[in-house]
């Protein structure tokens, strides 16, 4: 419930066990008081009066002693009496910097007003929305801070609005969409950072007085680091300390800060990258920011993955696919790569098939001429060599075999060696003039220009169209360099990097409308854009392009951290695996890739028998577990053998899913065991041995690890819930 107390001018957004206070004082300003746990209807109007911090700087107001740097600021401006960082900055025509907000007015509404133009969470039953208007009358500007509340899902969601009511164009430098103060730096932050192929390591830093900087200068949300940070206690463990995280729900270049300023407070921000980006905002314009959903947790990490999970399996996902069990696929990239047969793709369907696969996924290869990474891109019309008859018949001896088909597509990409190049050379990004880089031997589509994204829903209207397609993987393979456009203006370069993500999300919106039972899966070479925008529109990601079992481990740990597993595209990959070399057993690659959404990445046609018989069963338990893997709750276990091992469980109504990992084999190992959670302490289990035992003892004594002489060793438990006592 948000509220708003008039004589102390204090609005408490109250969730289910969290609060956030805001406090506006006589001088219009706002203050941020509080976020952590939930407090009653309380009036903590003392604190900001008790704030003694010392000094150097200057009174605002003229009030004598009233200096904004002592106090935690709810949007901080640029150049006045708090010279810390700033949550936006604009410039105005007369080159000066400074602005001036002070509040307006507020509403309180039932609901969640949309994000013109931008993903955002959904309304839902339980939500509610402060809006509080700030001016800036010097300037004659119009700032709107939006506050939802999810109460039961105890989320914050924040974004602002600027509206420019005055007649002189503004240039915006930063507009962040969250910004919050804690009153201590005593704390870690946790931020989900790697490469490509090796994405979302958990990485955790202890603060000192310096500012950090998490972002992306690379087009997209990237591989570098997910658009997301956590403040954590020292203490922090899974189930123990607070826990103060940012998630931004925008898919290009972000950042997201955390201050340490000289008197211990810490500022922590999240928005668009404002190294790269200006923004001209015109006589009555409105300037929309992307969203941040801010989670607190006071139990550790297992309270905010749970609030990260639940909120984007209610809130963010198509709601037609949020609560639906995905297909087993088999997918042919690693399976053949640029060498498509038809028929020895129709074998490997057949086989798929045979062995319980339900969607078959035509990669990369299919269209133009392409043959390698060279040519193609941007002509979406079937290569007559690899498939004399069309498409058409070959989707139909699919479908006749019973399986649904995927196709893959690049939209944003264009090669030069394509029709499309030849027709338009100036739809790439580009600076006229300059030399444009290549990367995997393509260019990047000007999304920026209304022609090509109108081009591209047109076009993939017309593909999903013609053909009988379940499924589509929208894959996006390069980072963006030489940003510039042959369609904007001077002023609008400066714009470039965000209008490509309004025209992307133009596109996705229109297509993923027009196809509402299509299943599109997202992909940037991997997770390099695995993030809460593009989770708005496509249901599902391939996580990694390392599918590695044991790389897998960690890469699905992070993604996991606030990503739920009905996101995660995880499959089993041939050995040695292609990215690494590792040689792993089926079994640990069937287990790992039972994290998420299950499928192959191989040619099963090939296998030896009794390796088809293996995955023939591996597909049976999966099918069997799907539902609690992709709907249930899923909890991280402590492993006694740190650092050696990774455990994690799956729970719903029915049964309890309990997957182990051991990396490496160790001498003179003693026998250990593996304590379970988020178990009924009196619901009796039974176990795939059929013993009996109550979800007490499962959590106090576990499952027994087997003692073995094998590396890459997994072992996998599903509990049935037999009865309460
Ligand atoms: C990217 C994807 C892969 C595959 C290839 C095809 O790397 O992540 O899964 O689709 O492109 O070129």
């Amino acid at each position: 419930m948000i509220t708003f107390d008039e004589p102390t001018g204090i609005f408490h957004l109250q969730g289910k066990q969290t609060s956030y206070f805001i406090q506006k004082n006589e001088q219009n300003h706002l203050f941020h008081l509080y976020w952590g746990s939930r407090l009653e209807k309380r009036l903590p109007d003392y604190v900001l009066k008790e704030i003694k911090r010392a000094s150097y700087i200057a009174d605002a107001d003229h009030i004598t002693e009233y200096k904004l740097e002592r106090l935690p600021q709810e949007y901080p401006a640029f150049g006045n009496s708090d010279l810390r960082k700033p949550a936006y900055q604009l410039t105005f025509q007369n080159g000066t910097r400074i602005s001036d907000f002070r509040y307006v007015s507020h509403k309180i509404l039932e609901g969640k007003p949309e994000l013109e133009g931008l993903p955002s969470l959904r309304e839902s039953d339980d939500c509610q929305t402060l809006k509080i208007q700030l001016h800036d009358s010097y300037q004659n500007l119009d700032m709107t801070l939006f506050y939802t509340l999810y109460e039961e899902g105890d989320i914050i969601t924040r974004h602002v609005e600027l509206e420019n009511v005055g007649e002189d164009a503004v240039e915006i430098n930063q507009l962040n969409s969250a910004c919050v103060e804690l009153p201590t730096s005593d704390l870690d932050l946790l931020h989900l950072s790697g490469s490509w192929a090796r994405e979302n390591g958990i990485q955790r830093t202890p603060l000192s007085q310096l500012n950090y900087r998490v972002e992306s200068t690379r087009g997209s949300s990237s591989h570098e680091h997910n658009p997301f940070i956590a403040l954590v206690e020292k203490e922090t463990t899974e189930t123990t300390g607070s826990v103060y995280s940012m998630n931004l729900v925008y898919s290009g270049n972000f950042e997201a800060t955390v201050d340490v300023e000289m008197q211990d407070a810490v500022r922590m921000q999240i928005g668009i990258n404002s190294s790269l980006f200006d923004w001209q905002l015109n006589a009555s314009e409105t300037f929309v920011s992307p969203e941040a959903v801010l989670v607190y947790s006071q139990n550790g990490l297992q309270e905010l993955t749970h609030k990260y999970h639940n909120a984007y399996q209610e809130h963010l996902l198509p709601p037609k696919f949020a609560k639906e069990v995905r297909p087993v696929l088999v997918n042919s990239w690693e399976a053949c790569y640029f060498d498509l047969q038809e028929e020895s793709l129709l074998e490997l369907a057949q086989t798929s098939k045979d062995l319980g696969v339900e969607l078959f996924v035509l990669d990369d290869g299919w269209f133009g001429h392409r043959d390698d990474t060279s040519s193609s891109l941007g002509d979406w019309f079937v290569d007559q060599k690899k498939f004399p008859q069309g498409l058409e018949p070959f989707i139909r001896q699919i479908k006749q075999l019973g399986l649904d088909f995927g196709i893959w597509v690049e939209p944003e990409m264009i090669s030069e060696d394509s029709e499309l190049y030849r027709q338009h050379p100036d739809w790439c990004i580009e600076v006229p003039g300059r030399l444009k880089s290549y990367s995997r031997g393509q260019f990047v589509l000007d999304l920026a220009n209304t022609a090509v994204q109108d081009y591209l829903i047109a076009t993939l209207t017309e593909l999903v169209q013609r053909y009988d397609i379940d499924y589509v993987k929208w894959d996006m393979n390069r980072s963006m360099t030489e940003p510039g456009s042959n369609v904007l203006t001077s002023i609008q370069q400066k714009e470039f990097y965000h209008r490509y993500m309004l025209g992307l999300y133009r596109v996705l919106d229109q297509v993923t409308q027009t196809f509402p039972d299509i299943l599109f899966e997202n992909c940037a070479g991997g997770g390099g854009r695995f993030d809460a925008g593009m989770m708005y529109y496509m249901p599902q990601t391939w996580t990694s392009d390392d599918t590695d079992a044991i790389e897998r481990l960690s890469i699905q740990e992070g993604t996991g951290l606030i990503y739920p597993a009905i996101t995660m595209g995880a499959h089993v990959s041939q050995v040695p695996n292609h990215q690494i070399g590792r040689v792993t057993p089926l079994k640990t690659r069937g287990v790992v890739a039972m994290q998420g959404n299950f499928g192959y990445e191989m040619d099963l046609s090939k296998l030896p028998a009794e390796e088809k018989v293996e995955i023939k069963e591996q597909i049976q338990q999966f099918k069997a577990i799907r539902s609690t893997v992709q709907l249930g709750k899923f909890y991280r276990l402590a492993v006694p053998v740190r650092d050696n091992a990774k455990a994690w469980l799956f729970v719903d109504d029915q049964q309890v899913v309990i997957s182990y990992v051991q990396i490496h084999a160790k001498p003179n190992s003693p026998s250990k065991r593996l304590k379970l959670t988020g178990l009924s302490a009196n619901t009796l289990y039974q176990l795939p041995t059929g013993e009996k035992r109550y979800g007490d003892e499962l959590m106090a004594f576990g499952v027994a690890i087997d003692v073995v002489k094998e590396d890459f060793y997994s072992q996998q438990w599903i509990l049935k819930k037999l009865e309460e006592a």
